[in-house]
């Protein structure tokens, strides 16, 4: 059984400044509802409900959203917006929240490495809050472990990127053994178009067993001179196993602006609109 998610939320959102300036970007709103707080309600609904933040300087913001806020819930005690208050209550009284800070930002693979505390011996999932995702019935990380628990291997999250993007992921080379399942052969971290093994870009939601651990101690920087999960993976598939899933759904790079808008304007018209 997985019950631990670790989100890695230690970046600094430079794309999004001013606005990042002193608010982490975790919790820029879709709507009205912070990022992170998708995230993690995304993670409750496969099930995982033992949060571990790797965390960083300036995110407290997300520790006290993710906490009880005893003069504002009175204040609102009695009117109508305490429902507005009643889902994030709700996470908080389902989840328990642990966090570790990445004292120097020395990529993904890193931070993963540094919530090692949180996790342990077990199978974890991992959720980049940058990648809002909508599944169909089952959101992306329940679809991710109903796999995990027939597979028992560490699985990714791909989707089909366009060329002019595909340098801004992790992409895999696989050959599938299931519709939408494909064993990983080969990966890479941010390739350039020409480099790049297939046109399969990963995207922020993992699940991983923990020898992954080992293999981050044993990962040299990669790209951009940090220490990349996409690496370690590659080992770890070289070793043994590790699955590529097709997912099914909608994600939006809200790390963009473009992505960003377009995530907003999705939420808006599905959840908002007609008060829904
Ligand atoms: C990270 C990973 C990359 C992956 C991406 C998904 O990159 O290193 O392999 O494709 O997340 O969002 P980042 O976007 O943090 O640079």
């Amino acid at each position: 059984m997985i019950n631990k998610c670790l989100l890695p939320v230690a970046g600094y959102g430079t794309r999004f400044l001013p606005a990042t300036k002193s608010s982490p970007k975790e919790m820029l709103p879709i709507v009205n509802k912070p990022l992170i707080e998708y995230a993690v309600q995304e993670t409750v609904e496969a099930g995982l409900t033992r949060i571990g933040f790797v965390t960083g300087r300036g995110k407290r913001a997300i520790e006290d959203h993710f906490d009880k806020n005893y003069e504002l819930e009175d204040q609102i005690r009695g009117t109508g917006k305490e429902d507005l208050l009643q889902a994030t209550r709700d996470l908080i009284d389902q989840c328990e929240f642990s966090y570790t800070r990445q004292k120097e930002m020395k990529g993904l693979g890193h931070a993963i490495l540094t919530g090692e505390t949180l996790i342990g011996d077990e199978p974890f999932a991992v959720v980049l809050a940058d990648d809002l995702c909508f599944g169909g019935d089952d959101g992306v990380l329940a679809q991710m472990v109903k796999l995990f628990d027939q597979y028992r291997c560490s699985i990714v999250a791909v989707e089909e990127v366009p060329d002019d993007s595909i340098h801004q992921y992790g992409v895999i080379a696989g050959e599938a053994i299931h519709e939408g399942i494909y064993r990983v052969t080969d990966m890479i971290e941010k390739p350039s178009i020409e480099d790049a093994p297939s046109n399969f870009g990963i995207i922020g939601r993992y699940i991983l067993t923990p020898d992954i651990f080992e293999l981050l101690r044993n990962t040299l920087p990669g790209k951009n001179g940090e220490i990349q999960i996409t690496d370690a993976l590659k080992m770890q598939a070289e070793q043994g196993c590790v699955l590529a899933y097709r997912f099914k759904g909608r994600r939006f790079d809200c790390g963009s602006i473009d992505g960003f808008v377009e995530a907003t304007n999705f939420c808006y018209e599905k959840f908002y609109k007609n008060g829904l």
